[in-house]
């Protein structure tokens, strides 16, 4: 079957395995992992949260913000939810629109496995790209599979291996190298969804503790949970706002996001003067955190001794505590990579590329990088359907 062969993806992750199932007869997709779709398995901590009921343009970061509309507006979270509910496959909403599997995250790999196999497309696994060229007209492709070398003349090949994060689950530049070889710019490239690190781990002591913030860096900010750890700061506003972060930013963190403080201390005064002023704070804040900023803020004394000023002084302090991390965790625990293949260079309708005919780059690898919350996978299906479509 190999010499039928007319379309190549690289990489059976969640935007190869979509892509497959639309090009159909004449497809092979190749992994070098053991099993496909390693990332969907482990994602939403094993129940995949596999798309976002609000997922929008506005939910990515990419140097061209329009790139991601078409794609996104051709193959929908309603389409994949569709295609989930074909499949039986029972999904619940946690939280602000995120969707996950009511059982496992693999329930969606082996669901976009028996699409691409009904679609007439094949899978091999444990196999390498040795050596790639093009002669004007066709791809030639020099795969190792169980030892052995097999070549392939496709027309298209399809850029799927996603991008670096986690390098110990097999992420490779795979598909950036082989873009830029074929006349492609990349756009700065950077760990993302990722939790920040602090010099001397200034939260050690409180690691584990979590509340609700508002978390703002360069102008945009996302109201979810924050968590303390040993090594600095993680937590979904956390990971949501490092996408948004540079190296020498500071992040601020509003601790009362909900604006009641104020007036709860004030009436907690009224009521309950003689208490301790860090003791009442307990009722807001987790009392280790308090601990933490008792010194910074000067707490002392009971509730009857601040005056509104002070309350309010107090309130403003913890409403925008400015932090500066010294980095984050990299790609090591990153959930994502921002940036990526340059939108520039590829076509927003069918991601074929404008420099090589027949060359296509879908899912993580471009330059579209999604919101923590199932906006990723998104952007996986869309891109995927939108090159398997055109091919
Ligand atoms: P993906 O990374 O899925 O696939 C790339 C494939 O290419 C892999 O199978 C890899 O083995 C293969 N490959 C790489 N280099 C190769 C080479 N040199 N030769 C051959 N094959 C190669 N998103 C979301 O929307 N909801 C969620 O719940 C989560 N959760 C989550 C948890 C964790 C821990 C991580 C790390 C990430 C997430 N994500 C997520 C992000 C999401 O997993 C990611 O954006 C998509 O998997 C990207 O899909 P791709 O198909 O582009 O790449």
């Amino acid at each position: 079957m190999t010499e039928a062969i007319d379309t190549l993806i690289l990489g059976a992750g969640a935007a190869g395995l979509m892509c497959a199932a639309q090009a159909g007869p004449g497809t092979l997709v190749i992994d070098h992992a053991r099993a496909p779709g390693e990332k969907i398995r482990i994602s939403g901590g094993g129940r995949c949260n596999f798309t976002n009921l609000h997922a929008g343009h506005e939910n990515f970061l990419s140097a061209n913000p329009h790139f991601c509309k078409s794609a996104l507006s051709r193959y929908t979270q309603w389409d994949f939810i569709d295609l989930v509910a074909r499949h039986g496959i029972a999904w619940h909403e946690k939280t602000l629109g995120q969707l996950f599997c009511d059982g496992k995250a693999t329930q969606i790999i082996a669901m976009l496995v028996e699409e691409l196999r009904g679609a007439g497309a094949d899978l091999w696994l444990s196999t390498r790209l040795v050596d790639l060229s093009h002669d004007g007209h066709r791809f030639h492709a020099v795969l190792e599979r169980d030892g052995a070398r097999v070549t392939l003349s496709p027309r298209n090949l399809v850029l799927a291996t996603g991008g670096k994060s986690i390098p110990k689950m097999g992420a490779t530049g795979l598909a950036y190298e082989i873009a830029q070889r074929f006349g492609h710019t990349l756009t700065e490239t950077r760990p993302a969804l990722v939790p920040f690190t602090f010099s001397e781990a200034p939260f050690a002591a409180m690691s584990g503790t979590a509340l609700p913030v508002r978390a703002a860096c360069n102008g945009t900010a996302f109201e979810e949970a924050a968590l303390f750890t040993h090594r600095g700061l993680s937590g979904p506003a956390i990971l949501q706002i490092s996408s948004f972060w540079r190296e020498g930013e500071a992040i601020t963190l509003d601790l009362d996001p909900e604006a009641r403080l104020y007036e709860a201390l004030r009436a907690q005064r009224q009521s309950q003067g003689r208490r301790n002023l860090s003791t009442e704070l307990g009722h807001h804040l987790p009392a280790k955190l308090i601990g933490h900023l008792a010194p910074a803020l000067g707490l002392s004394g009971n509730l009857a001794d601040q005056s509104d000023a002070r309350l309010a002084e107090i309130t403003d302090t913890l409403r925008g505590w400015t932090l500066k991390p010294t980095g984050t965790e990299g790609y090591r625990t990153a959930e994502v990579t921002l940036g990526g293949i340059d939108t520039g260079g590829l076509s927003s309708k069918t991601m074929e590329s404008q420099h090589l005919p027949g060359l296509y780059a879908i899912g993580e690898a471009v330059d579209v990088t999604g919101w923590l919350g199932g906006y990723n996978f998104q952007w996986a299906w869309s891109s995927g359907w939108a090159a398997g479509q055109a091919i």
